[in-house]
């Protein structure tokens, strides 16, 4: 079968590491971004999901002279996420130092183990692993990405390890913290985090697309496959897609297989796929941001309505639920905080248009509620 080279490195790759003339637009944060690593800051990325945070980072982080790891803590199922996190931070290191010419480094990082440890050990190897990098980085620059950090709560001892890794390892040591805005907000100031208040330089908020910026990301993305689209198509298409580069690479790769398929590119046909291929993803996305919370039937009531008629406000949402106004604006406000919801003027809506459609589906309780 044919292969198709710009689903590999192209805009519409799925990669969360792509050359960087693949990864589209944010311009200005790619040179940020590299600025800030190669000279040891510590900074965070967010925004909201699918805007292309981790693409971003990790492309741009790939073409600095250093040695980069990157962490994606979702991937951690453990109550306690630290010796694992740790672990993975020295496996990184190894496997880079055995591909580079500074393998006589490696023996510092080769006894180092954080789980199925005693804590006292555990503790040692904290001091030794800081040590390590501090030899490291008089030779080369590291740069450290934590992914989804907002799985990491309440874990101080992580955060006071981090602190004194920064001042013994500053300017050569830079820490990248990506989560959604709010809550990266909400993990940093609060109190289990306070080592590293004062420590964090920048923080850079990634926006969905415009939709002209849209429309150009598909066409650029389109002329990289050598797939030729109407004007029509790109136009509908961007309206659908609410801006998140996620959404907009999944439609083009949708399109181009189908094209290469020798089908006709349908705007309403590639929608419907894209929804469908969503729809577990997001019911576990869904599940897990109101999973936490106590009266879940009415979380899922206001939910269902949004997805049926697109917004929702206040005194609606009351007597939704059969609540005083107050409490509704509590649930609301929740929902905003996991990045579900967004408020314009006195309205709630779906932010994002994918999330919407899942929740207009007649089995969305029920598909919820399996995963709860
Ligand atoms: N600027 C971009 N140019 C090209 N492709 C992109 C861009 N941003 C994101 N993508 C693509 O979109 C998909 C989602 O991006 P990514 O995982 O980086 O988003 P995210 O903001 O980290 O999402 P999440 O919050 O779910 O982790 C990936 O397949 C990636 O290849
Ligand atoms: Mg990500």
């Amino acid at each position: 079968m044919k292969r198709i080279p710009c689903l590999e490195n192209g805009i519409f790759a799925r990669s969360t590491l792509k050359p960087l003339d693949s990864v589209f637009n944010f311009d200005e944060e790619k040179k940020k971004i590299s600025l800030l690593a190669t000279n040891g800051e510590w900074f965070t990325v967010s925004g909201l999901r699918r805007t292309g945070k981790t693409t971003l980072v990790r492309s741009v982080c790939n073409t600095i002279n250093a040695i980069t790891v990157y962490v994606n803590i979702w991937e951690i199922q453990e109550e306690e996420k630290a010796p694992y996190v740790l672990d993975m931070i020295v496996n990184e290191i190894k496997n880079q130092l055995k591909r580079s010419r500074l393998k006589e480094f490696l023996g510092r990082f080769e006894k180092l183990s954080f789980f199925c440890v005693s804590v006292g050990i555990r503790a040692r190897n904290q001091v030794r692993l800081e040590q390590a990098l501090r030899n490291l980085v008089k030779k080369k620059n590291v740069v450290i990405i934590l992914d989804e950090i907002q799985e990491m709560k309440r874990e101080e001892e992580f955060f006071k390890f981090l602190a004194a890794l920064h001042d013994e390892t500053a300017p050569k040591l830079s820490m990248i913290f990506l989560g959604s805005i709010i809550s990266l907000r909400d993990i940093l100031e609060a109190s289990y985090s306070k080592p590293l208040h004062g420590r964090i330089s920048e923080e850079i908020v990634l926006e969905p697309l415009k939709e002209y910026e849209t429309r150009l990301m598909l066409k650029k993305g389109f002329e990289q496959c050598d797939v030729k689209v109407k004007d029509e198509v790109i136009r509908e298409a961007s309206y659908r897609l609410g801006g998140l580069p996620g959404w907009i690479t999944h439609f083009g790769r949708i399109a181009v297989i189908n094209h290469y398929l020798g089908k006709k590119i349908n705007v309403d046909n590639i929608y419907d796929k894209l929804v469908k291929e969503a729809e577990k993803i997001l019911y576990d996305e869904i599940a897990r941001a109101i999973s936490e919370k106590r009266k879940l039937r009415n979380y899922i009531r206001i939910l269902k309505h949004l997805g049926e008629h697109g917004e929702i406000t206040v005194a609606e949402t009351a007597r939704l639920i059969n609540k005083k106004p107050n409490t509704a604006l509590i649930y609301l406000t929740y929902l905003i905080k996991a990045g579900l919801v967004t408020k314009i003027k006195n309205k709630y809506s779906i932010t994002d248009p994918i999330i919407r459609e899942v929740l207009a589906k007649k089995e969305i309780e029920r598909e919820i509620k399996l995963r709860l």
